[in-house]
C-alpha cells in the first residue's frame, strides 16, 4: 500500500550554521510518525545534513541533479555524485527548475531515466499554472507533463517514482488549492496511471500536494483519499510549523 510521506523542500535557503541550527531544531520535535519524513537542504550542506540525521527517521534528499552520469557540466551534480554520500531521493521537475533554469519534459524524462539507473528514488513534480487553470486546461497540463517524463517507464519503475502535484498558482503564495481542487486533480492523476499501467501500480503510488501547505490547513488536504502527504516549501523552514504538518496525517 503507498505510504504517505512529508517532504521539506528548503530551497535556496540555510547556509551551514543555519542548518546546522534548524536540525537541531528539527531533532528536539521529531517524534514516531505515520509518514515518512524528508528534508532536502542545499547540494552544499546535503553531506552535513545526512550526518547530522544519519540515526534520525528523517531522511536528506536532493532538490535537483543533472542527467548526465559526469563530464563538461559546469555547476552541475550528478546522481552518482548524490548516492555517494548516501543520498537516495532526488526532487526532478520542480515548476522553479521548469520556469527559471527552462528545464523541459524531455529533459526531466533524463534525469528521471539516471536517477532510476541509480537506484534513487524520484519525487517527479508537475503542475498548471494559472492562466491554465482559469481556461480550464489544467487536466490535460498535468497529464501531458506526467506522459511526456514518465510514460515511457515500465510499471515496476512506479515503486520509485512519487509524484507532486504542485499547482504554480499556489506555490509560495499563501493561495492553496482548496482541499477539493487538491481531491479532485489527485483522483485525475490516479486514474491517468491507472489507464496506463491498470489499478495495481496506481494505487501504490503516492500522490503529494505542495503549494501553501501550513500547519493550519495540513489536516484538511491530507483528509483526501488521494492524497499522501506534501512538499512543503516555506512551512519547512522552521521545525515547528514542519512537524505541525507532518503530524497532521
Ligand atoms: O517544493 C515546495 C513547493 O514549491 C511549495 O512551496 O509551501 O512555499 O508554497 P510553498
Amino acid at each position: 500500500m503507498r505510504k504517505h510521506i512529508v517532504a521539506g523542500n528548503w530551497k535556496m535557503n540555510n547556509d551551514l550554521p543555519q542548518t546546522e541550527s534548524l536540525i537541531t531544531d528539527l531533532k528536539k520535535q521529531l517524534q514516531t510518525s505515520e509518514a515518512e519524513v524528508m528534508i532536502a537542504p542545499s547540494f552544499t550542506n546535503l553531506w552535513h545534513a545526512f550526518e547530522a540525521l544519519r540515526l534520525d527517521d528523517i531522511e536528506v534528499i536532493a532538490q535537483n541533479m543533472h542527467f548526465a552520469e559526469n563530464g563538461a557540466y559546469t555547476g552541475e551534480v550528478s546522481a552518482s555524485m548524490l548516492t555517494s554520500i548516501g543520498i537516495k531521493t532526488v526532487i526532478l521537475g520542480h515548476s522553479e527548475r521548469r520556469a527559471y533554469y527552462n528545464e523541459s519534459d524531455a529533459d526531466l524524462a533524463k534525469k528521471v531515466d539516471a536517477a532510476l539507473v541509480n537506484n534513487m528514488r524520484v519525487i517527479f513534480c508537475f503542475g498548471e499554472e494559472l492562466s491554465d487553470r482559469k481556461a480550464g486546461n489544467e487536466e490535460s497540463v498535468v497529464k501531458s507533463q506526467i506522459e511526456s517524463a514518465l510514460f515511457h517507464l515500465s510499471a515496476d519503475a512506479f515503486n520509485h517514482i512519487v509524484l507532486a502535484y504542485e499547482p504554480v498558482w499556489a506555490i509560495g503564495t499563501g493561495e492553496t488549492a482548496t482541499p477539493e481542487q487538491a481531491q479532485d486533480m489527485h483522483a485525475f492523476i490516479r486514474k491517468t496511471l491507472t489507464d496506463k499501467y491498470g489499478e495495481t501500480t496506481a494505487n501504490n503510488v503516492s500522490i503529494l500536494y505542495g503549494g501553501s501547505v501550513k500547519p493550519n490547513n495540513a489536516k484538511e488536504i491530507f483528509s483526501k483519499p488521494d492524497v499522501d502527504g506534501g512538499l512543503i516549501g516555506g512551512a519547512s523552514l522552521k521545525a515547528e510549523d514542519f512537524f505541525a504538518i507532518v503530524n497532521a496525517f
